[in-house]
């Protein structure tokens, strides 16, 4: 079976292409490397033993894209590629919009007239906005972004939504993802961000190796145990491993329009990554309590029964897990 992967290269991207090419995929990853390295693919090719292939170029182009299905009998698609800076995407909305958006309906368009009607999509738990009640099913109202990366995200759902009403030959599956964090156990992938980090694991992960002083914690006032903002993080192996569940789910389903959570269910605090970073491995974190970062909620964690349910999705690592492979990703990179 042939997967197309777009922003394969990327964090989550890198992660779902060894796991399936672990599992006997064909891979075709499409990247323009705007927010990756070429690395990364030989990093792939090492830990799996395989070969996948490869197509550099930007989504915006539609002839490029139409090329890659025309040289190609691709059975589904997973897409990963798109901007994902929440910060910069309130400086950059029209960039944010065409990237994340347009490159989207260039993708079904061309999906469409090769008749390739089978995707999984990248969304996130940005679209519940704040959410009333937690933990949140996928029946839990969307909207309510703070942010053009959250509404771009909303957008293409809608848009797929749509899609599916017209045409119910398609299958689809959005997953909307927690907090992914940590690396490849082999500590040869994992996230790379440019410049400094914007996310907690990534950030703390720099304090701990001294390239960064102090983390500073967005708010100890919420209405949470101890104050600071609590997150569902899932690792980014188990995050892989449900974009398997998934293409298995649309091979065997064969149509229809289907939204899972992914995450594990557990909402942790700032503080307490803080402490288990410091604990598995065995480093001080130095860190400050800063005023509430703009556009920050107090508590989001998943409900992650339907994915269970319904994918056989079940994340089986720890907090303990992630910290420890981000740490050793960072010690080796
Ligand atoms: N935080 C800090 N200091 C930092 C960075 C983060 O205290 O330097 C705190 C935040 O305030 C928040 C928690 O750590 O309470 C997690 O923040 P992240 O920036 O790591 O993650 P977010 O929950 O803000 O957002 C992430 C992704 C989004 C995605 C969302 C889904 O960045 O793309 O999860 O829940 F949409």
């Amino acid at each position: 079976m042939k997967i197309l992967v777009t922003g394969g290269a990327g964090y989550i991207g890198s992660h779902t292409c060894v796991e399936l090419l672990n599992k006997n995929y064909q891979v075709i990853i499409l990247d323009n490397f705007s927010n990756s390295k070429k690395e990364v693919l030989d990093k792939i090719r090492f830990l799996t033993g395989k070969d996948m292939k490869l197509y550099e170029g930007n989504m915006l182009d539609k002839k490029f894209l139409m090329n890659i299905f025309q040289e190609n009998e691709i059975d589904c698609v997973i897409d990963f590629a798109a901007y994902k800076a929440v910060g910069e995407s309130v400086k950059k909305p029209v960039e944010y919009y065409t990237n994340n958006v347009s490159s989207v309906l260039n993708l079904l368009d061309v999906m469409q007239k090769s008749n390739c009607k089978s995707l999984v999509f990248s969304s996130s738990a940005t679209v519940y906005g704040d959410p009333k009640t937690v933990p949140i099913t996928e029946e839990a109202e969307i909207g309510g972004t703070t942010n053009p990366y959250g509404t771009s995200k909303l957008f293409v759902e809608q848009i797929l939504k749509d899609l599916y009403q017209s045409d119910n030959e398609w299958n689809i599956c959005i997953l909307r993802y927690f907090n992914p964090v940590g690396a490849h156990p082999s500590g040869l992938i994992g996230e790379d961000p440019k410049g400094i980090p914007a996310n907690l694991v990534p950030y703390i992960s720099k304090v701990a190796s001294g390239k960064l002083e102090s983390l500073s914690i967005f708010g100890n006032d919420y209405d949470t145990k101890d104050g600071t903002g609590i997150r569902d993080y899932i690792h980014v192996v188990d995050l892989a491993l449900g974009h398997i569940k998934a293409v298995e789910k649309l091979c065997k389903v064969k149509k229809g329009l289907h939204i899972y959570n992914l995450g594990i269910g557990i909402g942790y605090s700032v503080l307490d990554l803080v402490k288990t970073f410091e604990s598995v491995n065995c480093v001080k974190i130095n860190y400050k309590i800063s005023p509430r970062r703009a556009g920050d909620i107090a508590i989001c964690y998943s409900d992650p029964t339907k994915a269970k349910k319904e994918l056989g999705f079940e994340p089986s690592k720890t907090l303990e897990d992630m910290l420890k492979d981000a740490w050793n990703y960072e010690k080796n990179s």
